[in-house]
């Protein structure tokens, strides 16, 4: 159980919504327990939990892979419980994995500027092979994207759950831990600055249409000719499809492609409905994840974590 301690930092690699790293290890004599923190969940913005789950699949995925890449014979068994995912429990051969604790610290999501021109078939093909993953020209979203982050920041509750793990100056105190940095979002000074002061005036501005002009802030962003990711699949096993989501993620990582999630189309009942119909999709909670997909035009800065 030692060597599974000094990997921890790997492991804590995995994305997270909002960078809150909710993940807890319980070392037991033949097993550790994956569990999650509440206090580290969004029950405002995530209240079904859908991104808790997806990001608690990402998180056993990884563990298996820092795993396996130092040799050792670690499996996973599902369990779950109110407070936990399962156990890693020991196997008799190492994982099976195309991926590394290499390909783990080189994966990122990135929010700046991507070059034009969408997914080659290949790597459809690639990601096919772990996820059902619908492909939709960036540009079809624009309005959905406008009308989500519009009703995100029209709920002054959703606002300040976001707001709590923000870290928009060096000067915070968790800036180096964990949440949303100005770098990570890719925002320049003046933009932070910008976003600091008036969400700190929100209360205030919220009816003066301050919604609208935060949302405005992010309209160019599918303004593009290139892709988004939309994850389909069985909304009872969303641990499963966050293992499959992270090895879509490491293999677009691997061949120089990153993302950047728009959770919010699928947060807001109302485009989650709209985007079901235009995929054709029966179930709207069907859908589980959203990100553009393209070759980013500068390389991210690295996100922070709690554990290094
Ligand atoms: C299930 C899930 C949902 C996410 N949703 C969003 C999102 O809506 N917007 C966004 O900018 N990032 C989103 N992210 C990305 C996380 O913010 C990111 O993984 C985290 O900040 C850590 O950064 P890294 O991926 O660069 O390591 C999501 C990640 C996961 C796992």
């Amino acid at each position: 159980m030692k060597e599974l301690r000094d990997l921890e930092p790997d492991f804590w690699r995995a994305p997270s919504a909002h960078n809150t790293q909710p993940w807890l290890l319980r070392y037991h004599k033949h097993e550790v327990e994956i569990g999650w923190d509440p206090a580290r969940a969004l029950p405002v913005s995530d209240p079904t939990g859908r991104d808790l789950r997806l990001g608690l699949g990402a998180f056993v995925e990884t563990c298996l892979i820092v795993c396996a890449s130092a040799g050792l014979r670690v499996g996973f068994r599902s369990d779950p419980g109110p407070l936990r995912a399962g156990f890693l429990h020991g196997t008799a051969e190492p994982y099976r994995t195309p991926f590394t604790t290499t390909d783990v610290r080189a994966r990122g999501a990135n929010r700046g500027a991507y070059e034009a021109g969408r997914l080659p078939a290949e790597v459809m093909d690639r990601l096919a092979e772990h996820a059902n993953l619908v492909r939709v020209p960036c540009r079809e979203l624009a309005g959905l994207l406008f009308a989500a982050d519009l009703h995100q920041f029209g709920d002054p509750e959703v606002t300040r759950e976001l707001r709590e793990w923000l870290r928009l100056t060096p000067r915070h105190p968790r800036y180096l831990l964990d949440g949303l940095t100005d770098q990570a979002l890719s925002l320049g000074a003046g933009e932070a600055l910008g976003l600091r002061a008036s969400l700190a005036l929100y209360p205030a501005l919220r009816r003066l249409g301050l919604p609208k002009l935060l949302a405005g802030a992010g309209r160019g962003l599918l303004d593009y000719d290139g892709d988004v990711l939309v994850l389909v699949g069985d909304p009872g096993d969303q641990l499963e499809q966050g293992r499959a989501l992270m090895r879509t993620w490491l293999t677009l990582s691997g061949l120089g492609y990153t993302t950047h999630p728009l959770s919010q189309i699928i947060d807001c009942a109302g485009t989650r409905r709209a985007l079901a119909d235009r995929l054709d999709a029966k179930d709207p909670d069907s859908l589980l994840h959203l990100a553009r997909a393209g070759k980013p035009k500068a390389p991210a800065v690295r996100s922070a974590r709690v554990r290094t």
